[in-house]
């Protein structure tokens, strides 16, 4: 069966984008392949989190994936650091990575940009901790936003060299999880870009967020001062809020409010409060399991037990034929 797997940094709770971005279709793959799903401990390292900190974060993420509807029956979902064979085939690929290519990625050099006090070597090589995350089960598709494109297209280059280097077909070279159509991208709150947590806690809708917080952060949200014409097009912050009600609300409850919009009877504090209402009816369900799921200590230790389990089974055959073909050989 085909082998798909995607990572996600813990760095604190998950928000509507990272649901309608990635979680949603997670859940949908895990029913259809070979699925893993793992917590990138190790990538977070870069930012020299503080110990309590990322064990939070760790088991924050965990819990959420889980609330979300990831099941620990279907996918293996687990904890990078627990699965050191990662480290291993991360140092492998360290020797025919160049450091120059790693330079002229766009991300690092934006880090380096918004760090310039922090250019360590672990940030320079995150395509390369990242490909060892793929090509430890050697899997085929990586669900991946656009963002992380250019990482994808080495791991690419790092398995295809790797492969000439020793005359082998031995990893296969993966490639994005296309979508299509339904990568939906959330919009922040406060009308600019994409709802991210590094645009503020204001404009983003958390998972955990209580009904009295996502009515006051919706209630809050940028609009205009209405439309003027008939069917006239929606600037971008109104454009936003009925993406948002396309996410969560009723297909005929948006057709309302798009009606009204266009025969410019609309009143956007209604449009709000029907969001705040629909948003806060999906939001309780996932909310209420994640406190469920924090507070039982045994569940979760089986969740990542079973997860470490299986991903380490299937690590440790890989970095086993890694060995042999590098040339370790036991006499
Ligand atoms: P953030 O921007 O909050 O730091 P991340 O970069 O950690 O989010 O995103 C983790 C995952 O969630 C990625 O797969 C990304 O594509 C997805 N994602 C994040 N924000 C959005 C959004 N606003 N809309 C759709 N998908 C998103
Ligand atoms: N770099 C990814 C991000 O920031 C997270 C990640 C780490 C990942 N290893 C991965 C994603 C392997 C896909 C596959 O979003």
């Amino acid at each position: 069966m085909e082998v798909i797997l995607s990572g996600m940094r813990p760095t604190g709770n998950l928000h509507l984008g990272n649901y309608f971005g990635a979680l949603k279709n997670y859940i949908s793959l895990q029913e259809l392949y070979n699925c893993y799903f793992f917590i990138a401990d190790y990538h977070l390292l870069t930012t020299h989190p503080n110990p309590e900190d990322l064990q939070q974060n760790v088991k924050t993420i965990l819990c959420q994936y889980i609330a979300c509807g990831l099941n620990p029956e279907k996918a293996t979902i687990y904890v990078q650091s627990s699965v050191p064979e990662v480290a291993e085939l991360y140092m492998y690929l360290n020797m025919l990575t160049y450091v120059g290519e790693l330079q002229r990625v766009a991300a690092f050099k934006e880090k380096v940009r918004q760090n310039p006090n922090n250019v360590n070597a672990g940030l320079l090589t995150y395509p390369t901790l990242m490909a060892a995350d793929i090509l430890i089960h050697k899997a085929t598709k990586v669900p991946v936003g656009k963002d992380q494109q250019q990482h994808l297209e080495m791991t690419r280059d790092f398995a295809e060299r790797f492969n000439k280097m020793y005359k082998t077909d031995y990893f296969p070279l993966p490639v994005g999880f296309n979508f299509g159509d339904d990568l939906i991208k959330i919009p922040s709150l406060d009308g600019n870009g994409k709802m991210s947590k590094s645009y503020g806690e204001q404009a983003t809708i958390y998972l955990t967020d209580e009904p009295s917080v996502l009515k006051k952060k919706i209630m809050r949200a940028k609009t205009d001062s209405g439309p003027t014409e008939k069917n006239q097009t929606k600037p971008q912050e109104i454009e936003n809020l009925f993406t948002l009600m396309r996410s969560v609300s009723k297909p005929e409850v948006v057709q309302q409010f798009e009606d009204s919009y266009n025969d410019c009877t609309i009143r956007y504090g209604d449009m709000k409060k029907q969001l705040a209402e629909d948003m806060e009816i999906f939001i309780a369900p996932i909310r209420e399991k994640i406190k469920e799921i924090s507070a039982n200590e045994e569940y979760l230790k089986k969740v990542v037990n079973l997860g470490s389990e299986k991903a380490r089974e299937s690590a440790s055959k890989t970095i086993k034929e890694v060995r042999e073909i590098i040339g370790f050989k036991n006499f």
